[in-house]
Order: C-alpha cells, then sequence, then structure tokens
C-alpha cells in the first residue's frame, strides 16, 4: 500500500526569476502536477544542500501548473536560494495552513494591508479578491515599504484598480527618496480616518511583527473589533503539519490552525506580538 508522506518533497523546475527589489527576488516553479492552494496557504521550499524554510505562495491560486513564491534574503537558506537560476530543482510540501475564510466576507468591505515583504504573502489574495471584485463592495489596498526601491510589483498596482471601480490601492514609504511624489510615512498613517462600513469591514494584514502591532492598535482605534481582524503570523516554523510544536500560540499552531489568524483567537496569548 502506498501511503502519503508529509515531509517527501516534490520536485518543481525553477523557469524564472524576477528581482523585485535589491533584497527580494520572485521565483516562478512550473508544476509537476497540478496544484491547489488557498489564499494565504504557505509551502515548505526546499533547496538542495540549503535546507527547507517556509513561503506563501504570491501567484493566483487560481493558476495550476505554475507557482511564484517572493522571497527576501535573510539569512543561510535565502542568500544561497537568490543565488539559484532557472532551470534548477527545487523541492516543495504543501499546501499547508488553513488559508484565508474569505468566503464568509463576500458583500462586505475588505481592508488589505501589507508591510515591506508582507505584500507578497497578500498579492495570492488580491489576485482572489480581483478575480471576483463584483462580489465585494469594496476591496481597499493599503501597502508601506521603508524606501521607494522597496516597494514590490510597482508595476501591478495600476492594473489592480483598472476598469474596477470598488478596488483603491495606496502606497507609502517611511523615508523618501529623489524624484519620488507619493505619500511619506508608515502604513498606520494610511489608516486613519478610513471612509469604511465599520461594521461591515475586514482587515488582512501581513508584515514584520512590530507592524502588526501597530497595524492591529489602530483599526482597533479606528472601530474595527478584534473579530473583525486577521493577522498574519508567519513565525519560525519546522514540520508545517502540527508535529513539532514549534509554532504554537496558546492551544493554536500556526501552520495548521493559521497562519493566519483572527486577533480575536490569539489576543489574550502573550506572545502574539
Ligand atoms: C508560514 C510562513 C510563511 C512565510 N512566507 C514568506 C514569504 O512569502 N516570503 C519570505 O520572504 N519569507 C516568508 N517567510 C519567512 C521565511 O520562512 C524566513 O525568512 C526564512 O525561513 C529564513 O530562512 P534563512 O535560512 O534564510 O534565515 P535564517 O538563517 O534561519 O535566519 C536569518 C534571520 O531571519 C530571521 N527569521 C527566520 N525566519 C523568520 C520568520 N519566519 N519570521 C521572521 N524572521 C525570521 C531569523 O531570526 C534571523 O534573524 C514565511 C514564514 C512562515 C512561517
Ligand atoms: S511547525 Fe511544527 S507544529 Fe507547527
Amino acid at each position: 500500500m502506498i501511503t502519503f508522506n508529509p515531509y517527501a518533497p516534490r520536485l518543481c523546475k525553477l523557469v524564472e526569476v524576477k528581482t523585485e527589489t535589491p533584497t527580494i527576488k520572485t521565483f516562478v516553479l512550473e508544476m509537476p502536477e497540478p496544484f491547489h492552494f488557498r489564499a494565504g496557504q504557505f509551502i515548505e521550499l526546499t533547496l538542495p544542500g540549503a535546507g527547507e524554510a517556509p513561503f506563501t505562495p504570491s501567484s493566483s491560486p487560481l493558476e495550476h501548473d505554475r507557482l511564484e513564491t517572493t522571497v527576501i534574503r535573510t539569512g543561510s537558506m535565502t542568500d544561497r536560494l537568490h543565488e539559484v537560476e532557472p532551470g534548477a530543482w527545487l523541492g516543495v510540501r504543501g499546501p499547508f495552513g488553513k488559508g484565508y475564510p474569505i468566503e464568509k466576507y463576500r458583500g462586505k468591505e475588505i481592508l488589505v494591508v501589507g508591510g515591506g515583504c508582507g505584500l507578497a504573502p497578500l498579492r495570492s489574495l488580491i489576485y482572489q479578491l480581483l478575480s471576483e471584485s463584483y462580489r465585494y463592495r469594496r476591496i481597499s489596498i493599503k501597502y508601506g515599504a521603508r524606501e521607494p526601491d522597496e516597494l514590490l510589483y510597482r508595476d501591478s498596482y495600476a492594473t489592480w484598480t483598472a476598469e474596477r471601480p470598488n478596488v483603491d490601492f495606496t502606497c507609502t514609504v517611511d523615508a523618501g527618496a529623489p524624484g519620488w511624489t507619493g505619500r511619506v510615512g508608515l502604513v498606520t498613517t494610511l489608516l486613519s480616518g478610513l471612509d469604511l462600513s465599520l461594521p461591515d469591514t475586514v482587515a488582512f494584514v501581513c508584515g514584520p511583527e512590530v507592524m502588526l502591532k501597530f497595524v492591529t492598535l489602530t483599526l482597533l482605534k479606528e472601530g474595527l473589533s478584534a473579530e473583525q481582524i486577521y493577522l498574519s503570523m508567519n513565525r519560525r516554523m519546522s514540520c508545517g503539519i502540527g508535529q513539532c510544536g514549534r509554532c504554537s500560540i496558546g492551544p493554536y499552531y500556526l501552520c495548521k490552525d493559521g497562519p493566519d489568524m483572527n486577533y480575536a483567537a490569539i489576543q489574550q496569548y502573550e506572545n502574539v506580538f
């Protein structure tokens, strides 16, 4: 009898590498068989000889023959990954985690808030929402990066909103640069005085931990309840399948119960931020 081995990666060919910013690249993989995932689920990516790490697909969940993931260079595995060229073979396990419960929020106002590389995991959610934007009252995307050079997917912003009157996109940078004419300020400055129908709004937030904390505090101050806020808890993980206990927060395993958690479910635990 053949049994499913959750630790065995499937081999996928790297077909393209896109340089997004000086420290961030998008890796495009050709999938050997149709790959299905929900926006917000993650994969474990293996670079033979360098190890395995969790990343979130940044491509559309509606595409099944190729998978993109956008990776910031931060340490031993990601340094090696950034050197890899098209033609290499990488391992993919998953998808893992639950994914965003977006079906629950059809007809509502959706607020997508990204910080830095946190826009990458949110891009698959954005693609999903845009593919059925008529189902939502409004989709507002707010994005902040440290500086203009670090803004991800700059060529896409106009296409996300084009011919979709209920979709808006605003970005800001912590510090401007010569030639930058856009907003300057932290991503939280995009969240004050929001013109939203509060009881009907849900926010999906992804970014560094300090950003998650201050965005949550701002949204609560703006009148959203904890139940209306989902946070991507992309903490350190190992097995990805609820076996090793590395990613626990209260009674939850982020790899299995998350990584996107409703703030109401986790707010009482000490190690949330
Ligand atoms: C569910 C999930 C989804 C993720 N999705 C993405 C993604 O789409 N794109 C992306 O670039 N990264 C993502 N990450 C983070 C990514 O897994 C880490 O950056 C990667 O494991 C670092 O490996 P490394 O060997 O290069 O770094 P290491 O050498 O292990 O560490 C280098 C530095 O990075 C820090 N670090 C390592 N892992 C994390 C982490 N999970 N969170 C914060 N800091 C960390 C370490 O503390 C250390 O300071 C995700 C993590 C999780 C758990
Ligand atoms: S990563 Fe092992 S239990 Fe979550």
